[in-house]
């Protein structure tokens, strides 16, 4: 043995230190405002490092039988709709480069898929997406950037009835029931408060090239002084010259 510490399930331990933990970035916004779209452009752009995409819907509790029956009236819009322990597990163990399995998440049935998992690795660059990644403090502290996308309420909504009527075997008489009872409430009351704790608000999401691409600079600047104190450990003092 080289004396490695080693971690119950076999992966070796990276030393506790912040410069070796991966950049956590966090991405809120309403409902289909463009986050998947906005993560994905970021992505394509990171092409020559290791970028992992965690979505919050991933978390979503599974309904019991009696909730699923009523699913039209369960708020999926709320906070507690989410098993934010487990989120804060698994974002924990990537944070210290460990790999995760993720729970797969089934919109149809609003249920988990028992036995599979999306085995996620650990990363130079974690992205978390969801309507609420910003409404726990813990889940905030865990950020090094939090992108808020804002997408007026009623392209929000257009997209939402196409994607839930084609992706998620929805109706549109129910996608705009369910919008107004819940959607559009639990937005006001819950992600439009969060949306002060972001570093940077990209206005029309995706079609915003400027805003990806300056987003894209900064991560290749924090991932550039990473590398570099890699190289050169004792440069860690310097550290401060290279924050913008
Ligand atoms: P979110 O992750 O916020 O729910 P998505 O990126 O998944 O949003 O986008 C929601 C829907 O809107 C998807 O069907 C997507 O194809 C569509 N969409 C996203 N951005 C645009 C855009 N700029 N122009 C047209 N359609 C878009
Ligand atoms: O991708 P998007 O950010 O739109 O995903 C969040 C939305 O998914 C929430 O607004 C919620 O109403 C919806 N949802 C749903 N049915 C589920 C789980 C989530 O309609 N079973």
């Amino acid at each position: 043995s080289n004396g490695a510490a080693v971690h119950a399930n076999g992966a070796e331990l990276v030393p506790h230190s912040p410069l070796r933990q991966p950049f956590v970035i966090g991405v809120s916004g309403g409902t289909a405002s463009g986050k998947t779209t906005v993560c994905d452009m970021i992505i394509q752009q990171l092409h020559d490092h290791r970028v992992v995409l965690i979505n919050q819907d991933s978390f979503y509790r599974g309904l019991t039988a009696e909730e699923s029956a009523r699913a039209q009236d369960y708020n999926f819009d709320h906070p507690d709709a989410f098993d934010t322990e487990q989120l804060l597990e698994c974002m924990g163990q990537l944070k210290h480069g460990l790999p995760v399995n993720v729970p797969i998440y089934d919109f149809t049935n609003h249920r988990r898929c028992s036995e599979r998992f999306r085995k996620v690795n650990a990363s130079d660059v974690i992205i978390l997406e969801g309507i609420l990644v910003f409404h726990d403090q813990r889940v905030r502290n865990l950020m090094d950037m939090k992108i808020f996308v804002d997408t007026d309420a009623d392209i929000r909504l257009a997209r939402r009835i196409r994607r839930d009527n084609f992706e998620r075997g929805r109706s549109v008489i129910s996608v705009l029931d369910q919008y107004g009872r819940f959607v559009k409430p639990a937005f006001e009351d819950f992600v439009l408060p969060s949306k002060k704790y972001a570093d940077v608000i990209i206005p029309r999401g995706g079609d915003n090239h400027v805003a990806v691409d300056l987003i894209v600079q900064h991560i290749r600047t924090k991932l550039g002084m990473h590398d570099l104190c890699k190289i050169f450990p004792n440069v860690y003092v310097v550290q401060s010259t290279f924050q913008i």
